[in-house]
Formats: C-alpha cells, structure tokens, sequence
C-alpha cells in the first residue's frame, strides 16, 4: 500500500476531493492511504506561527523550517523508503513519467509551499525533489498536491478497474489518445465513424492508431520526438503529413 502524507496549513481543503470518485474507493479498499497533517499543530511558540518575516527585508512572509522540520520527523518513520516533495512553482514540471515513478515508493510526503516561499533551509535539508504542476503560480501548494495523489493512486494496482485501464492513456503511450465514441450511433446527424462500428478489429485498432497520431500531431507535435514509434507509425504520419499539405 502506498502511503501519502500532506504537510498544509489549510487541511480542511482535502475533505471533498478525496471524499469521492476513485480515490474514495481506493482509499476504502485500503489500496492507499491518505493522511493530512495541519503544519500549525508542529509550530511550538505560543502562537503556532508558521511563517515569519523575510531577513534582510522584501515583500511577504516566508513558511519557517521548525514546523516543517517537526512535522516530517513525527511523519517519516524511514526516511529511506519515503519520497519527501515540496510543492513550488520553481520545481520540475509534474508528468506522467514522474507519476509512474512515484507510483513505486513506499511513502510520499507533499510539503505545501505558501506564501513568497519556504526557509531554503527546508529545500537543501529536507526534501528530495520540488515538483511544480505548471508554468503558473496558485496560493500554495494544496492543489498541486491533491493532483499528484490522483495521478499516482490511479498507477497503483486495483485502483482502476478493467474498464478503465490506464496502460493506453493519453501520454503513458507518449502520445495522445484518439477520439472515443458510445451510444447512439447517430445524434443531430452526427454520425460515428463506420470504421468503429464495422466489427473489424485490426481495422479498428489501424484507425485509432492513426487517429491518435494524427491528433497529438496536430496538438503536441513535441510529443512525437521522444514517443516510442514503430517503423509503421512513422510511415502514417508522413501520410497524415502529405494530406495536409
Ligand atoms: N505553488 C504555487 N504554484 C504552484 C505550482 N504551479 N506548482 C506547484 N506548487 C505551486
């Protein structure tokens, strides 16, 4: 069973998201385990403050390293198998690589940034890796965290039913996903493609093969540059490339 630990200082923001859906079901089947901890609670002066005024002067406040410190101490009982990760926007971008290799450790700690930022003293002493969601800034690192206990925990084995397997998702192929279709085959004359409804396997699986390079050409083209293609892939989409010209 992996184990996340969320180190915040705004708990109550973790009730709804992994109160529903699949991360609920997985968190009752006991196939991971989620605890969030409230950084003030770790804070020791009188009035538990977790952040404090920059030295040398600067706009904002910056969180303290004591709390944090404290907190993973009381979290981590083998800080050999646990993978502490601060989230900050000055971190390597999240992707699905990263989520697969999270997907093997024992233990996961997410330290939420806020504020300006952390002591640095927490970033050289105290965590492993920094871990960024985008190339954007949020109020702190709460939702980022909450992302990465989703795109991990649908990794780990029997959190995805059959039905929703994750071995051909957009990106954990290195390309996109084509288009997917259900019922009803016609709706305001918008027809599904004959070719999925044709019964016709190894056409179908062509189809959605061309499909899903066609569309990641069209949409991640830098995608293509380091996805794992066959010889027959690379002869489609200079087809695909030829009809567009
Ligand atoms: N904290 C604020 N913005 C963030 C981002 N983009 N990723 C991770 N943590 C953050």
């Amino acid at each position: 069973m992996i184990r996340f630990d969320i180190l915040s200082i705004f708990p109550e923001m973790f009730q709804t998201p992994f109160g529903c859906s699949l991360i609920k079901k997985a968190l009752d089947k006991q196939l991971i385990a989620v605890n969030i901890h409230d950084i003030r609670t770790f804070a020791t002066d009188k009035h538990r403050m977790t952040d404090d005024y920059p030295f040398g002067g600067g706009g904002g406040m910056v969180m303290k390293v004591d709390p944090i410190a404290r907190a993973l101490d009381a979290v981590v009982p083998k800080r050999d198998k646990a993978h502490v990760i601060l989230l900050t926007p000055q971190g390597e971008t999240f992707k699905q690589t990263i989520a697969e290799e999270l997907s093997f450790y024992d233990q996961i700690v997410l330290i939420c940034g806020h504020y300006e930022g952390v002591d640095e003293r927490i970033r050289e002493h105290l965590v492993d890796r920094e871990i960024s969601i985008g190339d954007y800034v949020l109020t702190g690192g709460e939702l980022p965290a909450m992302i990465i206990v989703d795109a991990v925990s649908r990794l780990v084995p029997d959190v995805l039913g059959n039905r929703d397997s994750a071995l051909f998702d957009s990106h954990s192929t290195g390309i996109l996903e084509g288009p997917h279709y259900t019922r009803p085959q016609e709706y305001r004359n918008w027809k599904v493609p004959d070719v999925i409804l044709s019964g016709d396997h190894k056409k179908i699986d062509e189809w959605r093969r061309r499909k899903s390079l066609e569309r990641t050409l069209e949409r991640r083209p830098d995608l293509l540059e380091k996805a794992d293609l066959s010889e027959e892939d690379i002869k489609i989409l200079e087809e695909i490339k030829a009809e567009n010209l």
